[in-house]
């Protein structure tokens, strides 16, 4: 029996829609396994600037880093996007919480479900059986340098700079995960151009002997962008920059056929944050027909880095079921027969 506190943070968009389904099946296992869930709503994003006029609020931040886990929807506003000139976006929320929760790895794994191989435009050789991980470096690199303009505004920079400290703790973890795996570690860079890009190979190259057992792989970002759908078996553990890995796990979803699965954890020294790789998908907003399997596995994810292995077994059991039976939302039914947001995760909830 277990007590969880875990920190809520619904957001933007369809955030709060697949969050309350993730609630409903948490709170499904919480009750079949006798745990104790402690929810512990905070706010973040567009709905945070209205409220209290920032994204990523001190209070929010005490909540989060305070609790066992975090659980996060999405953020964004398309009102934001077409406005070039705001100064507070809900964007920064979420790389200030990343930054100041030191959430420097982020997991995403990319595997295929047996029923939806032919949902992706991709051939079922290629694709059945991919099972890999992209650990994205999350708080460094171009997304946290130096950035402005000059010459009266008519020039922009931004700058991808990299400690050595932050590519060798991100390495480790990809290292210790290959371990774990097939002992199959991809560095991918742009090391032939970028002088960040070969310290990242400086440093890996380095840490090669401290793990014999581990074949590493040097490869160029603009070539694993092709190779990644071409034959997505051919990648285990890769590890990367913070944009690069931004670009290729949106990628990778279309290996799984939906962004609508893709789950995440993004972890640090301390609390580890849960959420779904897709955006707040704000044209879906309040419909209820996003698909709240990504931040179902999301959770999934959090009880299995708990160690409550058999409670993340069983959401992946169920959400397998869900498909299988073609109990999913619109995303996913060619046209055929659909169900709301809230009715796949009551169905979900109640298969617990
Ligand atoms: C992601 C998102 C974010 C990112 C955005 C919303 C800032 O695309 O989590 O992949 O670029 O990191
Ligand atoms: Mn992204």
């Amino acid at each position: 029996k277990m007590k969880l506190n875990i920190a809520l943070l619904a957001g933007d968009g369809i955030g709060p829609e697949v969050i309350d389904q993730a609630v409903k099946v948490c709170d499904a296992i919480a009750k079949k396994y006798h745990h104790d869930i402690n929810w512990k709503p905070a706010l973040t994003g567009a709905a945070a600037i209205d409220a209290v006029g920032e994204p990523y609020p001190d209070e929010t931040h005490e909540i989060c880093a305070n609790a066992d886990a975090v659980l996060f929807g999405a953020i964004g506003h398309p009102r934001f996007d077409n406005d070039p000139s705001a100064k507070v976006r809900p964007e920064q929320g979420l790389l200030k919480m990343r930054q100041k929760l030191g959430l420097f790895a982020n997991v995403r794994p990319t595997f295929t479900f047996p029923s939806l191989i032919d949902k992706s435009p991709l051939k079922r050789d290629r694709i059945e059986g991919t099972d890999l991980i992209i650990l994205r470096e999350l708080t460094g690199g171009i997304y946290f340098g130096e950035r402005g303009r000059k010459d009266d505004g008519n020039t922009a920079y931004d700058t991808m700079t990299y400690k050595r400290f932050e590519i060798e703790r991100l390495a480790k973890k990809g290292f210790d995960m290959a371990m774990k795996r097939s002992k199959k570690l991809c560095c991918v860079d742009k090391a032939n151009v970028l002088e960040s890009s070969r310290l990242w190979r400086e440093t890996v190259q380095g840490m090669e002997k401290d793990y014999p057992e581990v074949e590493v792989t040097y490869e160029f970002i603009d070539a694993v962008a092709m190779r990644l759908i071409q034959w997505p078996k051919g990648y285990d553990v890769i590890i990367t920059a913070n944009l690069f890995g931004d670009i290729l796990t949106d990628e990778a979803s279309v290996i799984a056929g939906s962004m609508g699965l893709m789950p995440s954890s993004s972890v640090g020294s301390k609390v580890s944050l849960y959420e779904p790789i897709h955006g707040s998908y704000p044209q879906a907003a309040g419909k209820d027909i996003a698909n709240p399997l990504a931040t179902v596995l999301s959770a999934a994810m959090l009880f299995e880095d708990m160690n409550m292995t058999e409670e993340a077994e069983e959401i992946r059991r169920v959400v397998n079921k869900s498909l299988a039976e073609g109990y999913v939302t619109e995303d996913l039914a060619d046209g055929g027969k659909s169900y709301k947001t809230s009715e796949v995760g009551d169905w979900l909830a109640s298969n617990i």
